[in-house]
């Protein structure tokens, strides 16, 4: 963990994303410009700045389960008496919101999971927008196999709006999370990595590794998978 934070820490964000997939989520959700909204394991904060651009009246509660990275949001952004930031599992919410934001950290519980604890944290007319791994193609070479192979429900676009009805929420709209997103992501990491590379020990070489093909496996796959950005409502 102390490896893995060592390569993360202040980094801009800890996934794939930009601000853009945030200003077309609240649009499509039509946010409230007072809105209350959770940034559900908001990693360092990386869209709290896009979430208050589109509620510039409201109010900004970030969860993370990882104490380094709710020190560092709170660094960044922590003078606003718009945001706060609670360490955290982003399942023991309680609201009422009236939208939950969550990129690039539904797959840790999955998207069933996820979309039940939400809901009585939603408060009436309230939304869920959240970016999920998934695969663009049934073809599925072994390097991209291999790296998601933990995450054993990961599925495609009709697999993901199945689950969101199963859940008992309908989708509002869904669009993929752009490759600049993963571009900038990983051009940030690529840096961190060569900087760390020359006084690694073992065990921060192998998080460096770990990273390095997990870039490389993007950059050779990406037609076969990427983020799916999903904005759903309760039934
Ligand atoms: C890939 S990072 C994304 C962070 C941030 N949303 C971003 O896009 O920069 C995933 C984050 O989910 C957090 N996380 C995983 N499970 C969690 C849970 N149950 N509750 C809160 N945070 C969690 C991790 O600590 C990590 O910071």
């Amino acid at each position: 963990m102390k490896a893995f934070f060592k390569l993360y820490q202040n980094l801009d964000r800890e996934g794939p994303g930009e601000a853009a997939d945030v200003t077309w989520a609240m649009q499509v959700g039509n946010l409230a410009k007072d809105a209350h909204i959770l940034d559900a394991a908001c990693g360092s904060g990386a869209d709290v700045e896009a979430l208050l651009e589109a509620a510039p009246k409201g109010h900004v509660t970030g969860v993370e389960k990882h104490g380094g990275f709710v020190k560092e949001a709170r660094a960044r952004l922590g003078n606003d008496p718009r945001v706060d930031f609670k360490t955290g599992d982003m399942t023991q919410v309680t609201g009422p919101y009236d939208a939950i934001w969550c990129a690039g950290a539904v797959y840790f519980i999955g998207i069933e999971t996820a979309l039940n604890a939400w809901r009585s944290a939603l408060g009436t007319g309230g939304f869920i927008a959240f970016s999920d791994a998934c695969w663009w193609t049934d073809k599925r070479s072994k390097m991209a196999r291999t790296f998601w192979r933990e995450y054993a429900g990961m599925t495609d676009q009709a697999g993901i709006e199945e689950k969101i009805n199963a859940a008992g929420y309908d989708l509002i709209a869904a669009r993929r999370v752009s490759s600049q997103g993963w571009e900038d992501y990983y051009t940030s990491l690529e840096a961190r990595i060569a900087k760390l590379r020359p006084d690694a020990d073992a065990e921060l070489a192998a998080v460096l590794d770990a990273s390095v093909t997990e870039i490389a496996t993007w950059r050779a796959c990406s037609h076969e998978y990427g983020y799916l950005l999903s904005v759903v409502r309760p039934r």
